[in-house]
């Protein structure tokens, strides 16, 4: 470790491993033997995964269960080679695909919707949602000649809804929340205008996981002749069992007048491998816009579902298997443990530690913030202890997104007491500068925002730029 440089120490923590394996710039020579390639990975995975198999992770790894990805792992195997654009050679992956989105639509009660409920499985809930925001925007061009398209969404959206308004020249709008942390329905209603393609609600949102009033948004959509997605990336694989075990569940889904899409991630609490997602449509007539067909490419009759081209059997065929090797009941029971894990959670919080105040009414997802303590201070000491929790911003707060890993109530205990003595950790260190921030900004203020924006790209290039060697 280079102690007293801070460059230095920010690439030895990006590539750790650079100073005890080799470091590739160049394609080698001669290729390095199976047995060699197998161990480094092994040792690799093996160090990265005991973080996570302690089960003190916040979201990120949604199944945890090793048994589970071996199987998938070994479904992937029979179909990794597969490029599923080959149809005619791969009809499996039609099978796979039609079901997923047919099981999918099922579970988001698409039958409330009427028969044309459809869908697409794409790479992830980014790609889903950016999706989305071209499917409405190829509709209003076509059927309402607007060529100057905007969306409207809560502050809480997905950033990825950001990433692809600036990618699909699209004007994203920003809509306020009440004090409740959902959307403010009034504050949308007013930056919604005759350019508006669409509006967005989160069923749960990323930071506080909480699901914006979707009935509402639903008659606004229906009163303005606009589309609704509803992001249910992080949500939708789970609120429905939460829903069906009895949980209290605001509605969501496509018995909602006025949903026309959903966004649901197999690859989150749909415990598939990490890769696939789910954009589901109310309609073919939407979904229709979403299609790429060139019929005069010398290289033949030219027909795309989507963003991607070639795309691996393997995915496809592992996420299908996910679904049906989980089956209605692994998902109930799953769902039942992380709805009680993050109520134990919620309780304790509101009990013990009166510094913190629970965001909301939590359902999956517990965030809490405070006007008492640093909570990236509380974050430091949590740190210390193994959790790893998401910091937020604007306002600071953490979140803990409760997934399988977590649930085991003397881990939530563990979790509790740690959280308690972090907190009379911030209480005793008031005023001291916190060591981490919000992933996301930084700093936690708009101002600061601005002035980190120029440093973030430079944090990209040394995540994409083989790190100099270690002095
Ligand atoms: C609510 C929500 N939407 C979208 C996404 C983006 O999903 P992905 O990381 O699969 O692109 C996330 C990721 O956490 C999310 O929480």
């Amino acid at each position: 470790m280079s102690d007293d440089d801070p460059i230095a120490r920010f690439l030895d923590e990006l590539y750790p491993y650079r100073a005890e394996t080799e470091t590739f710039r160049a394609i080698p020579e001669h290729g390095r033997p199976v047995e060699e390639v197998l161990a480094e990975v092994r040792s690799f995975a093996r160090r990265e995964d005991a973080i996570g198999d302690e089960g003190k992770v916040s979201g990120s790894l949604y199944c945890g269960d090793h048994d589970h990805y071996h199987v998938l792992t070994e479904v992937f195997e029979s179909f990794a080679h597969v490029n599923v654009l080959q149809r005619d050679m791969y009809p499996s992956a039609t099978k796979f695909e039609a079901e997923i989105i047919a099981m999918v639509a099922d579970m988001l009660h698409g039958e409330a919707a009427g028969s044309d409920v459809c869908g697409v499985v794409t790479s992830g809930g980014s790609e889903s949602l950016i999706t989305a925001l071209y499917t409405y925007r190829e509709q209003a061009a076509k059927d309402r000649g607007i060529t100057r398209p905007n969306v409207v969404m809560p502050t809480t959206a997905h950033v990825a809804l950001d990433k692809g308004a600036h990618w699909l020249g699209i004007e994203m709008r920003h809509a306020p929340l009440t004090e409740a942390f959902v959307v403010d329905v009034d504050a949308m209603a007013a930056l919604i205008d005759e350019n508006t393609i669409a509006i967005v609600g989160s069923a749960g949102n990323y930071a506080h996981g909480l699901v914006d009033p979707i009935p509402e948004l639903g008659r606004l959509a229906l009163e303005r002749g606009i589309g609704l997605h509803v992001d249910g990336c992080l949500g939708g694989f789970l609120l429905p069992w939460i829903e069906e075990n009895g949980g209290d569940v605001p509605p969501w889904d496509f018995r909602v007048p006025g949903v026309t899409s959903i966004s649901a991630d197999t690859h989150k609490y749909g415990y598939a491998l990490k890769g696939t997602s789910t954009l589901m449509y109310r309609t073919k007539a939407l979904r229709a816009h979403q299609w790429f067909t060139y019929p005069d490419w010398p290289g033949g009759l030219y027909l795309s579902p989507g963003f991607a081209g070639s795309r691996s059997g393997g995915l496809i065929a592992s996420t299908w298997a996910s679904l049906v090797l989980t089956g209605r009941e692994g998902y109930l029971a799953a769902a039942k443990q992380i709805h009680d894990a993050a109520q134990r959670m919620v309780v304790g919080i509101r009990d013990r530690m009166p510094q913190l105040a629970v965001i909301g009414d939590p359902i999956f997802l517990v965030a809490f913030r405070s006007d008492q303590v640093d909570v990236y201070l509380v974050n430091d000491e949590l740190k210390r202890r193994g959790w790893r929790m998401n910091a937020l911003q604007l306002p600071a707060a953490l979140h803990f997104c409760v997934t399988r890993p977590n649930t085991a109530p003397e881990l939530i205990d563990r979790f509790l007491d740690d959280l308690e003595a972090s907190v009379a950790y911030a209480v005793a260190h008031a005023g001291q500068p916190a060591e981490s921030g919000a992933m996301y900004g930084f700093s936690g203020t708009v101002e600061g925002n601005a002035a980190v924006e120029g440093l973030m790209g430079g944090y990209l290039d040394a995540m994409h730029d083989t790190a100099p060697p270690a002095a």
